[in-house]
């Protein structure tokens, strides 16, 4: 906590001492060692053991991470387990492509919201997975003595490699889990992570995007906040218990402990604590690190996505089938857009560079002081900066090359998939011997049968009309952006052709490629040729773009070259230098808590933001020819008759929002808020616009976490869409009456007094 304290110091004396948030994403096996104490006087009532047992049932055994592969990383967002029939919330967000891959023009679930009224209506997602982690456990001393400095990196990698990958077959106990190891603190500490990893996760409930995105991307990443960000999933076992693709006979997993959920509420300063699988985050970058951030990575992703949600949006506000096709899709770039957008500000405003390099003068006193720490630390930042001003050169036109090239439009993107039969067909034309040839003909027959078999999931989310004007601007951006050494001859061919109007090559490439809509590409897979595909006019752009940007993008990687080695030394001597530092290490995608207090924060000179939000601040929000602030009519009416059962707060309002110091990342989305009991008072869902720099600095003054009121997401569920069976699954804490939902009617007359 040391470091960035002093990094920020010039910050605090500008902005007064207000309340502080709490740094740190702490590794749960620690929580004994280095968190315990400060936790139990902030308010934390349970004891270390039924935080984090590997022998007992403990709270960890009910944080999920989802994913969409088996594999147990990058988890896309968490959940956490609320039922022992295997009932597991998460954000509205975290659910949102799975609820759109749901929906149509008939069933729009985005729209209107999903619940199901019976398990036989819950709704399988294919290859959405749920990790529940068994153990860690500190492999550090078994791999880091065995690793030479004169090592490359490479080997240095694959030595690791070795080691680990006989100890996790161990842990494996045959298949029974899935297990990854990961290194930290840049190559300094390596730990092992053991996960049952369930493969039948159900879709139970999802609330309208009125509700679950409401304010949209306006009021996304800021508060005050009034989104009721939640969603519902089941995980389901094979009959045994045992994870298990979607079977009819699985059953709803048996978890070994699930939160239990209070409906007091919260007051200012409370205990507050969140479980997750945050992503990733960059503490300890360095001012060159961070400055290569901001002047060269961000600005062509800002720019090229800005461009590509114009074009998306007008198409999905004017066709509703388009706007339910490309939703997922937009607010995922959206998202990452205003993020980008949001990190460069921050870095600015709050002069992160600076702090940084008033940090590294400090690095540098403590290293010049002692000829031991010259030799292992003198050249360290020196080789750190030289490395990003490498890596600074020639990156910009790489990344707008990647993101409106070849991954410019979905047509894109799909001609690459078309590669790897041109190849075939190549080689087939040119075998003579005709055993080998027929061999060559099954291949592509064989490519061409599964490349069928998933037209219809490629076109699902594609729109014609759309990409074509999307693909005419990533094109213009391509060639306006991209240095004339790397553009394809096609493109200065087309552009000359067309003199210079894109849209009308666009206009051309979208009515002669095959590739344009799912039948020619039909047509075409039935019966593959390699004259069709040479010809295809987005195909022979692809390939060009795919020549350029091949060995542009492997020169680029060898820039650079010394920076994992000097940023793991960095770490070291940042460590040496502050020995008494309760250090934690950069989010990786595994599971980690922070712990804080709910807590208000002061914005900027003579705004003070309250901590809690209501729903009232969504009638005033409310908008009706808008639909980021959309209200059903529903929810009115719930308003007006303060029809709220046992969810209202005590002076009878209904709270849908508030705001607590902890420290969270990307991943951490859906992560339950538990108080110091145990239990789940919200779900954290997004960061605020006045700390979006936190990712590489944090910012104790205003760094805060905007989360979902567990009583608004029961509220929603009861009240709102009648699927209370759903909160009887809950257990719901005993300090509070119980929702005994026939009875509502005197607690609401209560309330409302
Ligand atoms: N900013 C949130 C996150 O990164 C996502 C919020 C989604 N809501 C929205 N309106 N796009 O987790």
């Amino acid at each position: 906590m040391k470091k960035l304290t002093l990094l920020f110091v010039a910050f605090f004396l500008l902005t007064g001492t207000h309340l502080k948030a709490d740094e740190g994403m702490w590794l749960p096996m620690y929580v004994k060692r280095l968190n315990f104490v400060d936790m139990q006087k902030k308010g934390l009532q349970l004891t270390p053991e039924e935080i984090y047992s590997v022998n007992h049932s403990s709270l960890k055994d009910a944080i999920v991470g989802l994913a969409n592969s088996p594999k147990p990383s990058g988890y896309f967002c968490t959940a956490e387990i609320v039922s022992d029939e295997g009932l597991m919330f998460t954000n509205h967000h975290c659910g949102y492509d799975a609820i759109q891959k749901h929906s149509s023009l008939e069933y729009d679930y985005l729209t209107d919201g999903f619940w199901a009224m019976g398990r036989e209506e819950e709704l399988p997602n294919e290859g959405m997975t749920a990790s529940v982690l068994i153990y860690m456990e500190d492999l550090t001393d078994s791999i880091i003595p065995t690793l030479s400095d004169t090592l490359s990196e490479a080997d240095r990698k694959s030595a690791v490699r070795e080691i680990t990958s006989r100890i996790k077959k161990r842990a494996s106990e045959e298949g029974k889990y899935n297990v990854i190891v990961k290194s930290f603190f840049e190559g300094n500490e390596y730990y092992m992570f053991v996960y049952e990893v369930y493969l039948d996760v159900r879709l139970v409930g999802a609330p309208p995007s009125s509700v679950g995105k409401f304010g949209g991307d306006t009021d996304n990443w800021m508060w005050p906040r009034h989104t009721g960000d939640f969603s519902i999933f089941r995980i389901y076992t094979a009959p045994d218990g045992s994870p298990a693709e979607y079977a009819a006979e699985n059953i709803p997993l048996k978890p070994k402990h699930h939160l239990p959920v209070s409906i007091d509420g919260v007051q200012e300063n409370d205990f507050a604590m969140i479980w997750g699988f945050p992503g990733s985050t960059e503490r300890y970058l360095t001012s060159s690190g961070v400055q290569f951030k901001v002047d060269h990575y961000f600005p062509p992703l800002i720019d090229a996505f800005g461009v590509k949600l114009d074009v998306w949006k007008q198409h999905m506000d004017a066709d509703p089938e388009v706007k339910i096709k490309y939703a997922s899709k937009h607010a995922g770039i959206a998202n990452g857009w205003k993020y980008f957008i949001g990190q460069s500000k921050g870095v600015k405003d709050l002069d992160v560079v600076g702090q940084k390099e008033a940090f590294e003068a400090e690095l540098e006193e403590w290293i010049a002081a002692d000829e031991n720490r010259q030799q292992k630390y003198g050249m360290v930042l020196t080789e750190i900066d030289d490395a990003y001003i490498e890596k600074s050169d020639g990156i910009e036109p790489l990344i707008y090359a990647s993101i409106t090239g070849i991954g410019g439009s979905d047509i894109m993107a799909y001609a690459q998939k078309f590669m790897g039969l041109k190849e075939m067909l190549k080689q087939l034309k040119e075998e003579k011997d005709n055993k080998k040839k027929a061999k060559k003909e099954e291949q592509i027959r064989n490519t061409a049968d599964n490349m069928l078999a998933a037209l219809s999931a490629d076109f699902k989310n594609y729109d014609k009309a759309t990409d074509q004007d999307v693909f005419a601007a990533m094109t213009e951006l391509y060639f306006k952006k991209v240095p004339v050494s790397f553009h394809p001859e096609l493109l200065d061919k087309m552009e000359k052709k067309y003199k210079g109007d894109l849209a009308a090559y666009a206009a051309y490439v979208f009515s002669n490629s095959l590739m344009a809509d799912s039948g020619s590409a039909k047509v075409f897979l039935k019966n593959p040729s390699l004259k069709a595909l040479d010809k295809d006019p987005a195909f022979e752009l692809a390939q060009g773009y795919m020549q350029k940007i091949m060995p542009a993008g492997s020169e680029y990687r060898t820039k650079g070259k010394g920076l994992d080695k000097a940023e793991r030394i960095y770490m070291q001597a940042i460590r040496e230098m502050q020995p008494d530092k309760a250090f934690y290490p950069d989010a990786n995608s595994t599971m980690r808590f922070t712990y804080g207090q709910v807590m208000d924060y002061i914005p900027r000179d003579a705004v003070q933001y309250d901590y809690v939000t209501h729903l009232w601040g969504v009638m005033e929000k409310e908008a009706p020819d808008n639909d980021e602030f959309y209200v059903e009519p529903k929810l009115k009416e719930l308003f007006e008759t303060k029809d709220y059962g046992p969810y209202a707060a005590k002076d009878g309002s209904m709270v849908v929002c508030f705001l607590t110091n902890n420290d969270i990342t990307g991943g951490n989305s859906g992560s339950p808020v538990i108080n110091g009991k145990g239990e789940l008072i919200g779900l954290a869902f997004d960061g605020n616009w006045e700390a979006m720099s936190s990712d590489i600095g944090f910012i104790p003054d205003l760094q805060r976490t905007i989360v979902v009121d567990v009583r608004y997401v029961l509220f929603i569920i009861d009240k709102y869409a009648g699927a209370g069976h759903l909160v009887d699954e809950l257990t719901i804490s005993q300090s509070a009456p119980q929702p005994v939902r026939t009875e509502m009617k005197t607690v609401i007359e209560v309330v409302v007094d």
